[in-house]
């Protein structure tokens, strides 16, 4: 797969640790920075992997800020995107598998290197179940639909 990445000034070291992790797991990586500790404002980065994932650039986006938060709230604002903040592996498995997230966000002031590569296992290896659960992911685009200029 092709995985997109971007994230703040709080988690430049942990994206750079995770992209080599991700690499090495044979997936394509695309860096969308921001890539210097100095401040930047999360949205700017959050919109640029929800943007690649919608214009097709990408198949799947790790966002990460302090908390992951900040950054996920920008990537929901794009429609079709569904960003999860995980702290740990079964929300990543499950937001797959029953939300089709297509963004896991996490927080590097939140989980540590080894825990946070868990949490991209469990994200990339899961497979979204489909079915009733579809029904409740064409909600969420109704509700989009609905507050579209
Ligand atoms: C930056 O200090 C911090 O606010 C940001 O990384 C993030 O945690 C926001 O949600």
């Amino acid at each position: 797969m092709k995985i997109g990445f971007g994230n703040d000034h709080a988690a430049v070291e942990l994206k750079e640790t995770l992209m080599r992790y991700v690499s090495e797991l044979g997936h394509e990586c695309v860096d969308f920075g921001t890539n210097s500790t100095d401040s930047v404002d999360y949205p700017e980065y959050g919109l640029k992997v929800a943007e690649a994932i919608k214009s097709g650039e990408i198949d799947k986006g790790i966002l990460i800020c302090g908390t992951g938060i900040g950054i996920s709230l920008a990537a929901n604002k794009v429609p079709g995107i569904r960003a999860a903040v995980c702290s740990e592996p079964f929300t990543a498995k499950m937001t797959v598998q029953h939300n089709n997230a297509n963004i896991l966000a996490m927080g590097a002031r939140v989980v540590g290197e080894g825990l946070a590569k868990l949490i991209v296992d469990a994200f990339l290896e899961a497979t979204y179940e489909g079915g009733r659960h579809q029904i409740r992911v064409d909600m969420l685009t109704d509700i989009e639909n609905k507050y579209k200029e």
